[in-house]
């Protein structure tokens, strides 16, 4: 289902803040009430006030009850057909944490679609059992895809080399959580740029903020040239780097990302940029004490292990939040938020 709230316009400069507190109950007026979620451009800077708060009241409740029947009957479709981690384990607990269910597909080769069946015809048949449906596609677009087919809200868990909004929006609430706030801040973009979903959204995300972008990458892992345009277009104007020493001491965040040898046609071009940038104690050393340290993870060897008891080591949180904003979008687009 699509429906008119993609590309709405930031209506605010509303300072997003953290514990924001918004009620629970049945709000089918809110803007994302039956929608599809496949781009971080649907979200104004209100609707991420919006979103916030209600994460922030998932988390509280989780803290004070565990479980609870907020989408008590509802059932999630969880259909992955690219591996994952955190974003398929938190969109089930995050269902069953609101009192509902999840029906999961995770070896889509165990499914129909082994026998060729299309991504329409299985989205169809998903939406036949579920009320919503989160997607994770390795083709740029399948998200929108499905939505165009199903007539229930399509969440897009990740879709190839395009986006995985609902990690930039855990992303961004990570920031809000752990620095208090997003205007004025100094956020570093690291690894690959050019491959890595996560940063494509969060690029997105960050250029409606007052903030200042540093990308660094190898050349050959550079954030493409049509998330650059948007995001320039928007108003941010990152600087592009080849390596972090210069950037580090002024950052406020700084965001790892994992080299995706999964996207590499050729093994050797992977090889030739695997290990380009190693966070360690001795990086740790040159940056601010106030300084968030995150990942969206897996992570291979881009941080290393030595670093995760260094308290701005902010990746272990950032998972832990990412199953509130999960709870917070599915209780929205159902219509209980
Ligand atoms: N961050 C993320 O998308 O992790 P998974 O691939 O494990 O879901």
């Amino acid at each position: 289902m699509i429906r008119e709230n993609v590309h709405r316009p930031m209506t605010t400069t509303d300072p997003i803040h953290r514990n924001p507190h918004l009620p629970f109950g049945d709000q089918q007026t809110s803007p994302f009430y039956g929608n599809d979620i496949l781009t971080v451009n649907q979200f104004s800077r209100d609707d991420l006030v919006y979103t916030f708060g209600v994460a922030h009241e998932m988390r509280e409740m989780v803290t004070r009850v565990g479980t609870f029947d907020l989408l008590k009957g509802k059932i999630l479709g969880n259909l992955f057909y690219e591996v994952s981690t955190r974003t398929a384990t938190s969109f089930a607990t995050a269902i069953q944490r609101l009192g509902g269910s999840v029906i999961q597909i995770n070896e889509v080769k165990y499914s129909s679609v082994a026998k060729g069946e299309s991504l329409p015809d299985t989205i169809r048949t998903m939406e036949a059992y579920c009320d919503v449906i989160a997607l994770r596609h390795p083709e740029v677009g399948s998200a929108a895809l499905a939505a165009r087919y199903a007539s229930k809200p399509v969440i897009n868990a990740g879709d190839g080399v395009g986006e995985h909004p609902t990690q930039a929006l855990l992303d961004l609430f990570t920031i809000v959580e752990e620095q208090g706030h997003v205007d004025g801040l100094t956020i570093t973009l690291l690894g690959d740029l050019r491959y890595g979903r996560t940063v494509h959204s969060l690029a997105r995300l960050l250029s409606k903020f007052d903030v200042k972008v540093h990308l660094v990458s190898p050349p050959s892992l550079r954030m493409p040239a049509n998330v650059m345009a948007e995001v320039l277009e928007s108003g941010l104007s990152p600087t592009e780097h080849d390596t972090l020493n210069g950037v580090l001491p002024k950052t406020d965040v700084l965001y790892v990302t994992r080299v995706q040898k999964e996207r590499f046609a050729n093994p050797a071009d992977y090889e030739s940029v695997k290990s380009s940038y190693v966070v360690d104690e001795e990086t740790m050393a040159m940056a601010k004490e106030s300084m968030t340290l995150m990942h969206p993870f897996p992570r291979v060897n881009e941080i290393a292990m030595e670093v995760d008891a260094d308290p701005r080591a902010a990746y272990f949180r950032q998972m832990g939040y990412g199953m509130y904003v999960r709870m917070a979008l599915l209780a929205m687009v159902l219509g209980k938020a």
